[in-house]
Order: C-alpha cells, then sequence, then structure tokens
C-alpha cells in the first residue's frame, strides 16, 4: 500500500505531461471530486478544469481558490443537473466546442438518501442515474477527445511513454457481484443495496467493454473505492440522521480517510504509470489494486456483461435524441 507522503511525493511529478492539461470533473463542486479538482489544479502546468455541479455558490468559492493556487489555471463551471442525460449530452456539446482532447475524465458525480426510488423527468431512479447512466454518457461523449488526448505526444521521456488519457469513476470498485439483470434500472425492486451493487456491477462491466475497444487501447479506466470519507454527502439526509453519522464518524475515526486523502490519491491512481491503459482498473482507498477477477469472469460467461450493455444502449437510445460518440 502505498502511503500518504508517496502519494503526495508523486503528484509534482504530473508535470511531465506537459503543459494544457484539461480537466473535466463532474462533481467537481464538492467533496472527493473538489479535492481532486484541487490537486491537478496545484500541479498541473496551465491547467484547465471543467466543474460540472448544481451549486453556484459552491463554484464561486472553487474557482477563486483555484485561481489563487494556480493563477496559469483556467477554471469553467458548468451548471447542470446531471441525473438527466440530456443534460449530460449538453454539457459534453458545450465541452467538445471549447476543447479538442480531454486528459482526466473524473466521475464522483452522486447523492445519498433513504427516500427510495425517485424518478427523474427521463424515467430513470435518480441516485442510478448519477452512479451510473449519467456517468457512463459523459465516458463515452467524451471519449473521442480522451483518445486524442492519448494520441498525444507526451512531454517526457521514456520514463512515461504514454500521454495522460484516465476515466475515474469513484464509487465501489472491487464489491461487483451477481445483479438481477430482469431488473437492471431496478424500475420493479428498487432499495438502496441493490441501487449500489446495480451501479457498482454495471460501471465495471461497462468500463470493461469500452477499455476492450481497439480504439480506446490509449485510454485508461479506474473504477475506484474511495472508503469512509466525511464529505457534504450526507447533505440529503435529515438533520437526526446527520448528528448519528456524525458521531459513528468520530467513534471509527481510525477507520475513515481524510477528504484531502481521498483527492490525492484519486489523481494519484489517474496519472500513475504503474496502471496500463486500455484496462479497467479497480482501486481501493488505500490506493492497492482490486482483484475481483473470478466475479467478473463469471458475469461475463453468464450473459450479464451483455445485458447490462445492451440494456443501456437501449436507455440510451430511448432518452437521448443524438447517438453517444464512437466507442
Ligand atoms: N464519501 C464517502 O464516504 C463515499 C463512500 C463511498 C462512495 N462514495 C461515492 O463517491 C462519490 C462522491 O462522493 P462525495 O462524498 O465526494 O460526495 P459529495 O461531497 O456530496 O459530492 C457530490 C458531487 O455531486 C454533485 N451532484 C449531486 N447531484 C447532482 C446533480 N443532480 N447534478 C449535478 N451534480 C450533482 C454535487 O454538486 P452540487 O451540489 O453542486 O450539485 C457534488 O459536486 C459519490 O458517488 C458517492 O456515492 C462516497
Amino acid at each position: 500500500m502505498p502511503a500518504i507522503e508517496e502519494i503526495q511525493s508523486h503528484l509534482p511529478k504530473i508535470q511531465r505531461f506537459g503543459a494544457g492539461l484539461v480537466g473535466v470533473f463532474v462533481g467537481g463542486t464538492s467533496g472527493i471530486g473538489e479535492r481532486t479538482a484541487r490537486e491537478f489544479v496545484r500541479y498541473a502546468v496551465n491547467p484547465r478544469v471543467y466543474l460540472i455541479g448544481r451549486s453556484q455558490e459552491a463554484a464561486t468559492r472553487i474557482q477563486s481558490e483555484f485561481h489563487e493556487l494556480n493563477p496559469t489555471s483556467e477554471v469553467e463551471f458548468i451548471k447542470a443537473d446531471a441525473s438527466q442525460l440530456c443534460n449530460v449530452d449538453a454539457v459534453c456539446r458545450q465541452i467538445k466546442a471549447q476543447e479538442s482532447k480531454i486528459n482526466l475524465l473524473f466521475l464522483s458525480v452522486g447523492i445519498f438518501h433513504f427516500r427510495g426510488r425517485e424518478e427523474t423527468p427521463e424515467g430513470l431512479d435518480r441516485r442510478l442515474a448519477l452512479d451510473f447512466y449519467s456517468r457512463l454518457r459523459f465516458t463515452e461523449n467524451l471519449l473521442p477527445l480522451l483518445r486524442q488526448a492519448a494520441r498525444e505526444p507526451s512531454a517526457e521521456s521514456s520514463a512515461q511513454p504514454s500521454p495522460l488519457a484516465s476515466v475515474v469513476s469513484v464509487l465501489g470498485g472491487g464489491r461487483e457481484k451477481s445483479i438481477d439483470t430482469s431488473d437492471l434500472s431496478l424500475k420493479h425492486k428498487y432499495s438502496l443495496g441493490a441501487a449500489t451493487q446495480h451501479a457498482t456491477t454495471m460501471t465495471t462491466l461497462s468500463f470493461a467493454r469500452l477499455a476492450a475497444g481497439q480504439n480506446n487501447a490509449g485510454v485508461t479506466f479506474f473504477h475506484t473505492r474511495p472508503g469512509m470519507v466525511k464529505t457534504n454527502g450526507d447533505r440529503e439526509l435529515g438533520a437526526a440522521f446527520r448528528s448519528v453519522l456524525g458521531v459513528f464518524i468520530k467513534i471509527f475515526k481510525a477507520w475513515t480517510v481524510p477528504v484531502q486523502d481521498a483527492g490525492e490519491r484519486g489523481l494519484w491512481a489517474a496519472t500513475s504509470s504503474a496502471f496500463e491503459p486500455g484496462q479497467v482498473h479497480l482501486v481501493a482507498e488505500d490506493s492497492e489494486r482490486l482483484d475481483n477477477a473470478k466475479v467478473l469472469k463469471q458475469l461475463e460467461e453468464d450473459g450479464t456483461s451483455s445485458k447490462v450493455w445492451e440494456h443501456t444502449r437501449e436507455v440510451f437510445r430511448e432518452i437521448c435524441s443524438s447517438p453517444a460518440g464512437k466507442y
């Protein structure tokens, strides 16, 4: 397990990728996404950063802090409700109009609540939409720009032959399990556990498909598990539950991950040469690789992976007016 000091000493090395890196942080206005974006801004040379979220107030604060941290950075906020795929498409169109490449797509958008299934106007559960469908739609839409980043010659020597082109989804990597393929979008049998399970498993299976595509050989996919991190992630829970959670976190402090560490470890994974492109890597809160190969092989062999892929195509076809990028 790389110690946090080792991780921190690696981060300035992202300058080896050269100036003008572009990072898109979906869920970058709070928590793990904000902290990862902050480290990206701190160390990259002339970076351009897109923060996607709903809170203008948070974005204004972060933009000013980032500018102070690195006056050569450009930080743009795109306000959008990312639980709706039509909004995801509009955000991606805007980014594509402004950029020709993306070096890092960091997906940490999400909510936590106990209210049960909540339908978006597009008919998806809001939580599952944010954790899975929206993140995959961002990935597919922006893959052409990630591929372009992967093609750019690296500023660095043979010590770092691959340019930076990474996609990171922060959720539950390594916890993939068998899921109910007769109700993938959980229209009928919703529960909090099932929503987490479906999003986790569907993410890894979908990333594995994308990573296996010949065109994406230069792009590195990550599904990370952040551990228990104290963020604003509890904002949709009632006051009583938040107090209980606060006490719980105090008691189990030794097992929690400081949000700063989560940001540093998130950026480390995405920029480390330890992870080969063209694959999906499952990474734990302590930056160790996770191995769930046996379960994933089973999910390929029993047809789950194909069903998830076809189901997602159908959801995208039904909801989105334009096709995603060619994966
Ligand atoms: N923290 C943990 O202990 C933990 C553990 C395991 C997994 N995770 C997962 O890690 C991810 C990040 O968690 P976090 O703790 O960093 O959460 P967080 O601090 O609450 O950040 C969530 C981000 O998502 C954005 N967001 C939420 N709903 C949105 C919507 N409809 N449209 C656009 N943006 C939206 C929020 O921005 P706005 O408020 O500006 O909309 C915020 O930037 C989540 O998926 C969470 O489930 C977290």
